[in-house]
């Protein structure tokens, strides 16, 4: 069993530069969670703690039952695989699956027998006398992970793992990857997984849980659907979904029994009553207002916007409007937003049942 929990974890880097700020997170046995965040927040930083790859400042890491601080990687039950898949290039790929093997002096069938059945597993059993530079790049990481498998570790840390390959080829890799994750389960070898990328549709598509990170510290930590309807924050907010939510300073106000988001002198939205109870006491003071561009749809009825552009995605379109003066996008598969001409004027209705409101100062969503 290989729970991961961090507690407290903190890492400042020689010069100073401070990186992480005490992270605490739990994560299951046989759980398959995402590091998610812009470049710099410290996803690698964290997961090299885990693989004892970097050391550790403030806090500790624990794998099982054990604080794995002053433990040597190789004896952590981790494998890594990385970016740039790092295979020894002179090796064919049977050998470099079964290198971190033969140096634990695992015997020469038992190796035999787990290269084959993780070659099996990712369906590269055709080239395993081949050596890297006569694989494709989908095929090298797909070495790169049965190098990881063959060892059976209880926790796999990926970094970024499909971020070299091409659109497609990353498309069936991700499925890969989570089609061993459920069957290395029904083997009852369940195997928890660390996986880190920027790429939001491997996250939302991999991950059990996603853990969101900006700046060395944990915006939110929720299933995929959670984080999309129920983002915690503004940054949750902006950084999960795409296009990017709409978001707007606006203010609060109250207009015959009504709370109003009055986002220009022109142009307010009506709060439904569900929502006016739980912001009341914000009335009068500065939010930010959140809009989902599936939110947003061109109808007969609404307030009046000019189309700037219309991004034609083939199955739906994604519309860019100016409402007194602020941009915003809508997305929308309806013949209307097909037939959208730049420049023209139309109707748009905001859902503003699916709205979210956020403090100015804390940015914390206080429409929930
Ligand atoms: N050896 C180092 N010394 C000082 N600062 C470092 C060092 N390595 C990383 N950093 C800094 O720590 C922060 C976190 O870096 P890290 O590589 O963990 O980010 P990341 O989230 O993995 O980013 P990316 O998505 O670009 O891979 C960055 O601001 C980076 O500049
Ligand atoms: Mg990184």
């Amino acid at each position: 069993m290989a729970k991961v929990h961090l507690k407290k974890l903190e890492k400042t880097y020689p010069n100073g530069f401070k990186a992480v700020h005490g992270i605490e997170l739990d994560i299951k046995h046989g759980e398959f969670m995402v590091f998610v965040g812009p470049s710099g927040c410290a996803k690698s930083t964290i997961l090299r703690m885990v693989a004892g790859l970097e050391e550790i400042s403030g806090g500790e890491v624990w794998i099982g039952e054990r604080i794995v601080n002053n433990i040597a990687p190789k004896n952590r039950g981790i494998a890594m695989v990385f970016q740039n898949y790092a295979l020894y290039p002179h090796m064919t790929a049977y050998e470099n699956m079964a290198f971190g093997l033969k140096l634990k002096r695992t015997p020469k069938k038992e190796i035999d027998k787990r290269v084959r059945k993780a070659a099996e597993k990712l369906e590269i059993t055709s080239l395993l006398e081949r050596k890297p530079k006569e694989m494709s790049g989908g095929q090298r990481q797909r070495v790169a992970v049965g190098r990881a498998i063959v060892r059976k570790p209880e926790v796999f840390l990926f970094d970024e793992p499909l971020s070299n390959l091409d659109a497609k080829l990353r498309v069936s890799m991700r499925l890969k990857i989570t089609q061993l994750h459920k069957q290395l389960k029904e083997e009852g070898q369940a195997a928890t997984m660390i996986y880190v990328t920027h790429d939001q549709v491997e996250a939302m598509t991999m991950g059990d849980r996603i853990c969101v990170l900006n700046y060395g510290k944990i915006m939110q930590v929720d299933t995929p659907i959670n984080l999309y309807s129920k983002p915690a924050n503004k940054f949750v907010a902006g950084f999960i979904g795409s296009p990017a939510m709409n978001i707007k300073e606006a203010t609060l106000e109250e207009e015959n029994g009504d709370v109003m988001i009055k986002i220009s002198r022109d142009f307010s939205l009506r709060l439904p009553d569900d929502k006016t109870e739980k912001v009341r006491k914000y009335i009068g003071e500065k939010v930010w207002f959140g809009i989902r561009p599936e939110n947003i749809s061109i109808k007969n009825i609404g307030v009046s916007g000019e189309v700037s552009v219309v991004e034609q995605m083939g199955n739906e379109q994604y519309v860019h409007i100016s409402i007194s003066g602020e941009e915003y996008t809508a997305r929308s598969s309806s013949e209307k937003a097909l037939l959208a001409q730049h420049g023209e004027k139309y109707n748009f209705v905001f859902d503003m049942k699916k709205c979210h409101i956020f403090d100015f100062e804390s940015e914390e969503n206080i429409s929930l």
